[in-house]
């Protein structure tokens, strides 16, 4: 109790002299932070799943609770150097302090009174890093590291002025998840080890950095030259270190909103403006759905082609890739994904990798409900229905129904976590979700959902935690509903359970008398598939044979356009099916997608699928790869490299 009260006087004394530099001007697009007692970390959870295999941080010693960067970025050396103080919480008896590090180079450690502190570094993962070693004294609570990223740091990628939509200025992007993020900052990088964090962020003038929180004095230009000016951001809610980004651009800034706008090159913005008309509404009916929106704005940046994800969800600031944009709204469903990980991820964050189902999977539920309010059950319902179709597919490319890498929670020791970045842990988390909501009955779920998040708002979380929070808060003893549910055997058994709930039938009623009809010959009805949305398309093209000769593929692309299509995923998945039978005719465009865009989804099955067919398709492959390679993000490269073209 004691220590409770003196930790709490502690870190509140600690934050208000963390509050940096000018009084804060709210900038354009960006509220005011609004001081919160959820300043005071999370405390580290201490069950033996909670302990994470990719970090080296031994958090029940000595923890990081703020991060406090003062960084320059330097486009010419490709580098981004200054200071990162850490606040931390520690044993009494605690010796040293253990940050996760990757390629980072120090230049020097110091305590708060700037003495130096003796530091190493452990033995080199080619996946984790290293253990970087800090000496604490009995009094030290601060610690102040200098050093600088390289050039080939993983996290970031750095875009010359070709590669951006302007081509006059360079742009520089950051993505933390999973484990990036300790190539460019020093501190522990486990997602279970929450930290409240600021920055003051030096680019040259004409180039705007953005980051994952909000902004406090914009546009001061530093002593240290007039090219050059400093921005500064302070999220003052504990947030799992993956969560810190930065983006630096010729960007600019369009309201969308009472608290939604967006970020792009000029150049982007206005199609990206329009894209995303209805994220406001969207904001309103996931505080419907899940309880009200704790980050202050939800403001998105359109990156350049080459980020590697549809998406990622920074908090205050989705970062989205370019090729959601198709003209008619139709893929937002991405901006209602990551939008629901303002709750589902970055409330209640997965501990450790091995439980990314409750991130993703939650999310991909919550998704559809926030696409069913807007957009109707209609789309919803298709939607799930794309998401079965995905979820069969991922179990087979997992190693089907008995292997153990189709359980939610997954065993990751050993291996890089984002090999569990599959839809295992989206589609059978999904499922998962609405087989329970089925079970239940949607008003009683819809309040648990919310309840969940509540409960476990700013904190990490488990399967554990999750089964035990349902059990104590949905199922209450009811023993014929646990029996019902199963659900120990969904989290951590192999395979989808027998219980799934049906998705609807009729979702796709129409098209599915399309692909029969085409299945018998029947030349494709053009005039269908105009009619048709983007997921009756997609449902369509995916669920054709997959082999098929080239005069049927002629005919399709000659009917619907498919090559000459806007819509990105509608391309992809034409391209899929054309490199499946070689169709020649699709390589011109084939060679544009793979080249105009760096987005992993799209690129690596695509060039995989090319390069496993060494007649065929391993020139096109090793061609397109020569081009694009440098568009590609490192975490792209990393993978396709290995194919070595
Ligand atoms: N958080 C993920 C992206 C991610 C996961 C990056 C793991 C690195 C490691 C993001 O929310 C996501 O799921 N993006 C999807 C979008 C989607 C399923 C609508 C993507 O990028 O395709
Ligand atoms: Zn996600």
């Amino acid at each position: 109790m004691i220590r409770a009260l003196f930790l709490l006087l502690f870190a509140l004394a600690v934050s208000a002299c963390q509050i940096v530099g000018s009084p804060a001007r709210v900038s354009a697009g960006q509220a005011a932070p609004v001081p919160l007692p959820a300043a005071i970390a999370a405390p580290v959870l201490a069950t033996a799943d909670a302990v994470d295999p990719h970090s080296y941080a031994k958090p029940l010693e000595a923890r990081v609770t703020n991060v406090a960067l003062d960084l320059a970025v330097d486009f010419k050396a490709q580098t981004i150097g200054g200071t990162a103080t850490l606040d931390i919480d520690r044993q009494a008896d605690a010796r040293q302090l253990v940050l996760d590090r990757q390629g980072y180079v120090v230049q020097g450690v110091t305590d708060a009174a700037n003495s130096a502190l003796p530091y190493r570094f452990g033995p080199e993962d080619k996946q984790l890093g290293t253990p970087f070693i800090i000496d604490l004294k009995p009094d030290t609570r601060r610690v102040v590291i200098r050093y600088r990223s390289r050039p080939d740091a993983g996290a970031l990628q750095w875009l010359n002025p070709q590669q951006t939509a302007g081509k006059r200025q360079p742009f520089l992007f950051s993505q933390g998840q999973s484990t990036f993020n300790r190539t460019w900052i020093p501190t522990q990088d486990s997602p279970g080890i929450r930290q409240t964090w600021e920055a003051r962020i030096t680019v040259p003038s004409g180039l705007r950095p953005v980051m994952s929180a909000p902004s406090l004095g914009a546009g001061r230009s530093t002593e240290r030259s007039p090219e050059l000016v400093s921005y500064e951001f302070r999220m003052d809610k504990p947030v799992a270190p993956y969560l810190i980004a930065l983006a630096v651009g010729d960007i600019r800034f369009q309201p969308l909103g009472a608290r939604t706008g967006v970020w792009a090159e000029p150049e982007t913005l206005p199609a990206a403006a329009r894209e995303l008309e209805d994220t406001e509404k969207m904001v309103i009916a996931a505080e419907r759905l899940f309880g009200s929106y704790r980050w202050g704005r939800y403001d998105m940046i359109v990156l350049p082609p080459s980020f590697p994800f549809g998406g990622m969800e920074n908090p205050t600031l989705t970062f989205l890739t370019p090729t959601f944009i198709a003209g008619d709204k139709s893929l937002t469903s991405l901006i209602a994904h990551e939008l629901a990980h303002s709750w589902s991820g970055n409330l209640a964050t997965n501990a450790t990798w091995a439980d990314f189902w409750l991130n993703e999977g939650t999310t991909t539920y919550a998704e559809r409900r926030i696409v069913e309010a807007i957009y109707g059950r209609e789309v919803a319902a298709q939607q799930v229905a794309l998401g079965t179709d995905a979820l069969g597919k991922a179990v087979e490319e997992n190693g089907g129904a008995s292997s153990a890498d189709t359980r939610l929670h997954v065993d990751l020791k050993g291996r890089h976590p984002d090999v569990g970045l599959t839809d295992i842990a989206y589609e059978k988390g999904a499922a998962f979700l609405r087989t329970i909501e089925a079970a239940v009955g949607r008003e009683r779920f819809d309040a648990w959902l919310r309840g969940w998040f509540d409960r476990h708002a700013f904190q990490p979380v488990t399967s554990a935690i999750f089964l035990a929070d349902l059990r104590q808060h949905l199922i209450r003893g009811d023993r014929a509903l646990e029996a019902k549910l199963q659900l120990d055997r969904w989290v951590y058994q192999a395979g989808i359970p027998g219980n799934v709930a049906a998705d609807d039938l009729k979702a796709f009623a129409e098209v599915d008398t399309a692909i029969a009809a085409f299945g018998r010959g029947q030349a494709p009805d053009a005039t269908s598939w105009r009619g048709w949305n983007t997921d009756e398309r997609l449902r369509f093209l995916n669920r054709l044979p997959r082999k098929l000769p080239a005069g049927r593929l002629a005919a399709l692309d000659g009917a619907l356009g498919l090559s000459a299509t806007g819509n990105n995923e509608v391309l992809f998945a034409w391209l899929e099916l054309a490199v499946a039978n070689r169709f020649d005719p699709a390589v011109p465009a084939l060679e544009r997608f793979l080249a105009g865009n760096g987005r992993r989804k799209f690129v690596r099955p695509l060039i995989k699928a090319l390069a496993d067919d060494r007649r065929w398709g391993r020139p096109i492959a090793r061609r397109v790869y020569r081009q694009a390679r440098p568009l590609y993000h490192p975490l792209v490269t990393r993978e396709l490299d290995e194919l070595k073209l």
